[in-house]
């Protein structure tokens, strides 16, 4: 059985969260493809201290791995701003298509979040939903998250990083974020988290009948 469930959003809107939990309650295999780009980005980094080139980017993108995406620094705003700058490089986006086309129809079922899940990716996944929050919710998330590993972080740098990360998700020519026409509205500004994966479980068991 093949079924893809598509989750795409702005930055800490909530995908990860709820990708998460149906994979747990239906038994698929998950992938946080911003995971790719944040691997790619710091890779590229490490490589030229500091300096991203595309032709790096590039080549990182195609020879990537899966134990390059357990790696711990993965998670870092410095990691964030990378990932965003290869993710608007075509090449790299190109490169790790096939990856994830063949992630999403793996037998068992499979969960993606993103940006350009249920736009470029898979534009026939049988579950789509563009899970978003305002500005302010989505960094006071982030900014919690981060405080555990860095206390000195600012709750301003957070909103900054995330409206330039957005803007530039949002902005760029290939793949931008969008929400796909048939993707299902989950807005979580004001919905709890547990709430917005209620309803996405409801959508998914509709669909699997
Ligand atoms: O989801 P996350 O915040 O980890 O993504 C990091 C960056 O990777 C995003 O800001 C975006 O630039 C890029 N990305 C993307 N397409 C995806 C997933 C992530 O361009 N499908």
């Amino acid at each position: 059985m093949t079924f893809t469930v598509a989750i795409d959003g702005p930055a800490a809107a909530g995908k990860g969260t709820i990708g998460r939990a149906l994979a747990a309650e239906f038994g698929f295999a998950h992938l946080d493809t911003g995971l790719l780009y944040r691997a790619v980005g710091v890779l590229t980094m490490n490589r030229a201290r500091g300096v991203i080139d595309p032709v790096s980017a590039e080549m990182i993108a195609t020879r990537l791995t899966e134990e390059d995406l357990k790696r711990d620094d993965l998670r870092t705003a410095v990691a964030s701003r990378a990932a965003s700058r290869v993710a608007a490089l075509s090449a790299v986006r190109a490169a790790l298509l096939d990856f994830q086309r063949r992630f999403a129809r793996r037998p068992g079922g499979a969960v993606l979040d993103g940006r350009d899940i249920g736009t470029v990716i898979c534009p026939e996944a049988e579950v789509k939903l563009f899970v978003t929050a305002s500005e302010e919710v989505r960094a006071r998330r982030r900014y919690e998250e981060l405080l555990h590993s860095r206390p000195e972080t600012r709750l301003d740098a957070v909103l900054n990083d995330l409206r330039i990360r957005d803007a530039r998700d949002a902005g760029r020519q290939d793949a931008p974020l969008s929400q796909a026409e048939d993707a299902v509205l989950l807005d979580t500004t004001e919905m709890s988290i547990d709430d917005a994966v209620d309803k996405a479980r409801a959508l998914v068991r509709a669909k699997l009948g």
